[in-house]
C-alpha cells in the first residue's frame, strides 16, 4: 500500500525526465558517451530504426516528442560513438511500481557488443533507484533474438498480447523481471 502510494507521489513530483548524469563508458576497448535523449537526437534516432527495423519507423518525430516531454517520469538516454554516432538508445516509462520498457534499439553496425544489455541495465538501475519492484517490456513473438537477451538478462514471459503490433497483427510477448528491492 505504502509503496504504491510513494509510486504515485512521485509520478506527481516528478512529472519530467529524471535526471541522469551522462558519463564516459569503455566496452570491449571502444569509448563511449552515455547521456539523455534530446530533441536534436530525433532525426538521428528515426534514422537508427530504419537501420534496424528494415526501412521501418515504428516511432515517429512526434512519438519521440511525446515520450522524451511526458509528464509520466521517464528515462529515455542514447550511446554516442566516439564518432558521435548515436549507437543505440533506450526508453522507458516509470509507472506506479513498475519501470517498463518502452523502446530499444542498437544500430546493426553496434550490435552483439553489449550494448543492448549496458542500456537495460541502466534502466534497471534507474527502476531500483525509484523502488520500483518490477521492470517490464513488450516484444514481437518472432522477435527471438531480442527474447533470449531478455532471458538471459533475468526477464521471463507473463503474458501473450494478442494483436498486439497493428500493422501486422502480431502477437506481443509480455515480459517481466522481478527487481530485488533495496
Ligand atoms: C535486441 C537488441 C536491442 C540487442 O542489442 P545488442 O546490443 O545487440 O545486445 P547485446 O550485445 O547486449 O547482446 C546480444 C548478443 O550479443 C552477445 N554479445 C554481447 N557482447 C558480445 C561480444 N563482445 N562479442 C560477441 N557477442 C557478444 C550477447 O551474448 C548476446 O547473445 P545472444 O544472442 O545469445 O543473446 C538489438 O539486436 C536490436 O536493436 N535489434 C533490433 C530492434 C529490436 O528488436 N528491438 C527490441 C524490440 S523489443
Amino acid at each position: 500500500m505504502l509503496k504504491k502510494f510513494s509510486g504515485l507521489v512521485k509520478t506527481i513530483l516528478y512529472g519530467k525526465q529524471y535526471p541522469f548524469d551522462e558519463k564516459s563508458i569503455e566496452l570491449h576497448e571502444e569509448a563511449y558517451l552515455l547521456r539523455k535523449i534530446v530533441d536534436q537526437d530525433i532525426k538521428e534516432l528515426i534514422a537508427l530504426e530504419r537501420d534496424v527495423y528494415f526501412g521501418e519507423t515504428p516511432w515517429t518525430k512526434s512519438a519521440f516528442l511525446a515520450e522524451i516531454h511526458s509528464p509520466i517520469p521517464h528515462l529515455y538516454i542514447c550511446i554516442v560513438s566516439k564518432q558521435a554516432q548515436i549507437a543505440g538508445f533506450i526508453g522507458s516509462r516509470l509507472i506506479g511500481n513498475d519501470t517498463h520498457i518502452t523502446n530499444i534499439a542498437v544500430g546493426t553496425a553496434f550490435q552483439n557488443r553489449g550494448i543492448g544489455k549496458l542500456l537495460i541495465d541502466e534502466v534497471e538501475n534507474f527502476a531500483i533507484m525509484n523502488d520500483c519492484e518490477t521492470l517490464s517490456l513488450e516484444v514481437r513473438i518472432s522477435n527471438t533474438d531480442a527474447q533470449r537477451l531478455y532471458r538471459r538478462l533475468g526477464f521471463s514471459a507473463r503474458n501473450i498480447r494478442k494483436n498486439y503490433y497493428t500493422e501486422n497483427n502480431e502477437d506481443a510477448l509480455d515480459m517481466i523481471k522481478h527487481l530485488e528491492v533495496r
